[in-house]
């Protein structure tokens, strides 16, 4: 016989509007087997828009699987703050910080947490600042999946990636100083961090073609890192605790960031507040590396706001 106790029930919220819908609809299919497998009753939800559904305020918790867009951006999570709903993941002030990168670099250097030079431009600025040299990486603010970036080897080339950044933004762009090392990654989960990621791709950056069409090759993945001394993990660790606590981050963070080649330092990139969420994604990659399975990481977010509701 049943003992009678309900199981909790968790919204979860896939799809979204955003490039990143196709992603977000597989993790979110992952995650809900996972939940259930948990013993957990799970609605999924495709949502359209950053709005309150009834499935929602029904739910115990709401647990967003969406990335880019009005859901990791802080449009859903102010929305399910105004109900009362408890949700995983970063509060909507953390994650307008984490969605934009130039907020995201004064942050850092606010705080001290390592990052490259940079300066932003407005679009009357046609040249380079005196802090930077070529190679630069020239980045509009709130993008994702390497959209309208470049890396600049040739000064002649600076106008024609200041025109492409500012497309998809009106006002300023980021350019930071190009960082020549290996990239890897930083889970950060309930103020812990988790082990490094290494990522190693054919390419420049790890762009949309390195991340999942893999035209130019294959790109690998190490957990724990191949190439990293074990001083400069922990160093790296450190790193991304400093901006999970630096914007207030809840739950989940993933800290991306590079390792100079010459000297080991390290520089932080960015921060996704929603990464991805397939059993092979970086996150749950690195929790697995913890000891923790892919059901155990996805029952352990979902505590998290379950632990919060009023
Ligand atoms: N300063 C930098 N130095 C070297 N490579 C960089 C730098 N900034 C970005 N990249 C490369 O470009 C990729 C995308 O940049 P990122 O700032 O993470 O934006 P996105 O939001 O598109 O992921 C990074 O994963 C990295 O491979
Ligand atoms: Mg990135």
């Amino acid at each position: 016989m049943s003992s009678g106790i309900k199981p909790p029930r968790i919204a979860l919220l896939k799809g979204g509007t955003s490039s990143e819908r196709d992603v977000s609809l597989t993790s979110g299919k992952f995650v809900a087997e996972a939940l259930r497998n948990a013993g957990y009753d799970v609605e999924e939800i495709d949502v359209k828009k950053p709005e309150v559904l009834p499935a929602m305020k029904k739910a115990d918790a709401v647990f967003p699987v969406l990335h880019g867009g009005f859901g990791e951006n802080g449009d859903i999570q102010k929305a399910l703050e105004d109900a009362g709903i408890s949700y995983v993941g970063c509060d909507s002030k953390s994650c307008r910080i984490a969605i934009d990168k130039i907020a995201s670099k004064k942050l850092m250097v606010e705080t001290g947490v390592p990052t490259a030079d940079f300066a932003i431009l407005t679009r009357d600025r046609k040249a380079l600042p005196p802090n930077l040299k070529v190679p630069v990486v020239v980045k509009p603010p709130t993008e994702g999946s390497t959209v309208g970036i470049s890396i600049v080897f040739n000064e002649k080339d600076l106008d024609k990636a200041f025109d492409t950044a500012f497309k998809y933004s009106a006002n300023e762009i980021l350019v930071e100083q190009y960082i020549k090392g290996t990239e890897v990654t930083v889970g950060v989960l309930g103020g812990e961090p988790l082990p490094l990621v290494e990522i190693r791709y054919p390419g420049e950056t790890y762009d949309y073609d390195a991340k999942y069409t893999h035209q130019q090759g294959e790109t690998l993945y190490f957990c724990p890192p191949d190439s990293v001394p074990s001083d400069v993990q922990e160093k790296a660790q450190e790193a991304a605790l400093k901006f999970f606590n630096a914007i207030k981050a809840r739950d989940l963070l993933r800290v991306d960031m590079i390792i100079r080649k010459t000297d080991n330092a390290i520089f932080v990139l960015e921060a996704n507040n929603i990464p991805g969420f397939t059993d092979s994604s970086l996150f749950p990659k690195a929790a697995k590396a913890s000891g923790l399975s892919f059901v155990e990481l996805c029952a352990k977010l979902a505590k998290m706001a379950l632990s919060r509701k009023k």
